[in-house]
């Protein structure tokens, strides 16, 4: 049976890993529905890499950053991945980039956020919550070919060995560590494509009562 439509503020939340195809997935849904996205992992990587460069303190930085400090092409890179998810770790990082999320998510026309913590710290009351995740393997091939068509000099055991990494550092810090919230819809995607990910993301909102752009 066809559920009603739902008239709650369509908000998004999609959690999981590094290269799980949870920012595709994201910047598709938002598209589909006419909502603003925000990949919450640029938050990290900004707060990460203004720290290296000005030596200022971690939770100084989160406390003031503004939206044009996301726009910088650097922030993609792997060594800004990896200086987010060291500052993310901090629980005064953590508390002082909470309302510009919390802002960003709670507006009237609703919203898609990505990160680690949506669905349980950000917006642990969200309609729609995502866990994408995938096999470490799968997860780490995807970036080797990425780094590869960006022209990137690296290795499968490099990409792969980092990954491992951050993954434990993000799943074990006792600060919102990555987990799937309770009420989280788990898509595998290590056997999916892009658009395979897309169709199992909508068929879950459409279950829901969540059926078109502008519902
Ligand atoms: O999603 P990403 O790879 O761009 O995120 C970079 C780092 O930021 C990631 O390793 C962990 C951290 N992060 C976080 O702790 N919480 C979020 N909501 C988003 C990212």
């Amino acid at each position: 049976m066809t559920p009603p439509p739902n008239t709650r503020p369509l908000i998004i939340a999609i959690d999981g890993p590094s290269a799980s195809g949870k920012g595709t997935l994201a910047k598709r849904l938002a598209d589909h529905f006419g909502l603003p996205h925000l990949d919450t992992g640029l938050l990290y990587r900004a707060v990460g890499w203004l720290a290296e460069r000005t030596g200022k303190a971690p939770a100084e930085i989160a406390a003031s950053l503004q939206s044009s400090d996301i726009d910088n092409p650097e922030l993609k890179t792997d060594d800004a991945g990896q200086a987010g998810s060291k500052v993310a770790a901090i629980p005064e990082v953590r508390a002082n980039l909470l309302k510009f999320q919390k802002d960003f998510a709670y507006r009237r026309s609703g919203a898609v956020l990505d990160g680690r913590d949506i669905g349980t710290v950000i917006c642990p009351d969200a309609p729609v919550k995502l866990f994408v995740t995938a096999t470490l393997e799968s997860r780490a091939e995807r970036r080797y070919r990425e780094l590869r068509e960006r022209g990137a000099d690296t290795i499968k055991t490099r990409v792969l060995a980092e990954m491992a990494e951050r993954d434990r550092r993000d799943s074990e810090r006792a600060a919102a560590p990555l987990k799937a919230a309770p009420d989280a819809y788990l898509l595998d995607t290590s056997d999916m494509d892009a658009d395979a990910a897309f169709a199992a993301a909508l068929a879950f909102m459409a279950r829901k009562g969540f059926r078109t752009a502008g519902r």
